[in-house]
């Protein structure tokens, strides 16, 4: 087995282990990708204010995240056909984060289902919503979710259409994956996890298939989001649905501080800052470029959060420093999946904490409830002067 000391290490292995199709989908941005490299690049020209002399016994990581008491601020994102990067994939997750003690969200667009996550985790989980065209679906997946206990519903907020990632048009993506010729040869040298996959059922979107009327192919994404996502989804869509939820809601895709206000106005629990992983606004801004105008404007209203970018713990102490409250990953779980299942999901959230952990000692806290702007050194342009 290899040393794993980064997540890039896990990344490697994802690659090395999942079929092309599915890293692929995992590892793109929209478009030319300028967002979503720009996630992980404005991450970088922030830099950390080294201390010492400070006592750093006694450290903690621990925070809480919607009155939920987390390990670690960071809760797992929801994403899409996790089930096909490593069979079971949010079953696995779900484990792996109930066991570490933070999160887990579960997507829409999953492969295991809510009933599926629900029969094989003890812990409450959270639900992300894509709003659909069908009515009754919504009503009923919204049933569905407080029948397992969910306690929080994530409603997407940036993807009523989907943004053109390139490579799944070129790899014909679907799930499961359809037996052309080049699909075959990839999958010739990804037995491992073609054996696994095997030995489940859950090779299809079980949140839909058998729930939704009218999806005709079921199994391309862009064409299933195409037909059944709610184009016309607003802020009174938003005020109804969280009526009919009736407890907690999370609204995610957020990067405007105009945006920002009207989720305050419908009541958020806890808004988080994002661009989708860079997944669809080619060209929008990174997420941690508007961070601090977001919370400047509604922090001290609503718990805000960031995703989008988060590779390393130095990035989750980055985001809390600039007042992020809490934090999700999405990539950064996921290649940890693709490498090795839960044990993977596991590893990656070790590295995390443990980065996270160290960074802040040598920045002379102890406490990342404590962190602020001042173990920060940021560029004087870092939000950017935007006509
Ligand atoms: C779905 O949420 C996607 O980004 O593919």
């Amino acid at each position: 087995m290899p040393v794993i000391t980064c997540i890039d290490d896990l990344k490697r292995l994802h690659k090395r282990r999942a079929p092309k199709m599915f890293y692929d989908y995992a590892e793109s941005g929209s478009w030319t990708e300028q967002t979503f490299r720009e996630n992980v690049s404005d991450f970088e020209k922030i830099r950390l204010r080294q201390r010492v002399a400070v006592d750093m016994s006694n450290r903690t990581t621990a925070s809480t995240m919607i009155g939920r008491e987390v390990s670690l601020p960071v809760a797992l994102a929801p994403v899409g056909l996790l089930g096909m990067q490593n069979a079971d994939g949010e079953i696995k997750s779900a484990r792996a984060a109930e066991k570490f003690g933070v999160p887990y969200t579960l997507s829409t667009m999953s492969i295991c289902s809510i009933e599926d996550v629900r029969e094989h985790t003890k812990a409450p989980f959270w639900f992300q919503l894509y709003v659909m065209r069908d009515e009754e679906f919504v009503d009923n997946i919204i049933a569905r979710a407080k029948n397992a206990g969910v306690d929080a519903l994530v409603i997407t907020l940036d993807l009523q259409i989907l943004g053109q990632r390139h490579k799944d048009l070129k790899n014909g993506l679907s799930a499961p994956p359809k037996p052309t010729l080049k699909t075959m040869i990839d999958l010739s040298t990804k037995w491992a996890w073609g054996l696994e996959m095997l030995g489940t059922k859950r090779r299809t979107f079980r949140n839909i298939v058998g729930h939704a009327k009218s999806a005709t192919d079921m199994s391309s994404l862009s064409s299933w989001t195409a037909e059944q996502f709610e184009p016309r989804l607003d802020w009174s869509m938003i005020a109804r649905l969280k009526e009919k939820w009736g407890g907690k809601v999370i609204l995610k895709g957020v990067l405007d501080v105009e945006d920002a206000k009207k989720c305050v106005e419908v009541g958020a629990d806890a808004i988080i800052v994002s661009n989708h992983g860079g997944r669809q606004l080619d060209g929008a801004v990174s997420s941690i470029r508007v961070l601090p105008s977001i919370v400047a404007a509604v922090g001290d209203q609503t718990e805000v959060w960031l995703d989008s970018g988060i590779r390393s713990g130095q990035d989750i102490l980055k985001a809390l420093a600039l007042g992020a409250k809490g934090t999700m990953i999405g990539r950064a779980y996921v290649y940890g999946l693709g490498a090795m299942g839960e044990k993977g999901v596991t590893t990656a959230l070790q590295v995390l904490q443990k980065e996270l952990d160290i960074s802040m000692a040598l920045c002379g806290k102890r406490d990342v409830k404590d962190l602020g702007r001042d173990v920060l050194l940021v560029p004087e342009d870092f939000e950017g002067r935007w006509q």
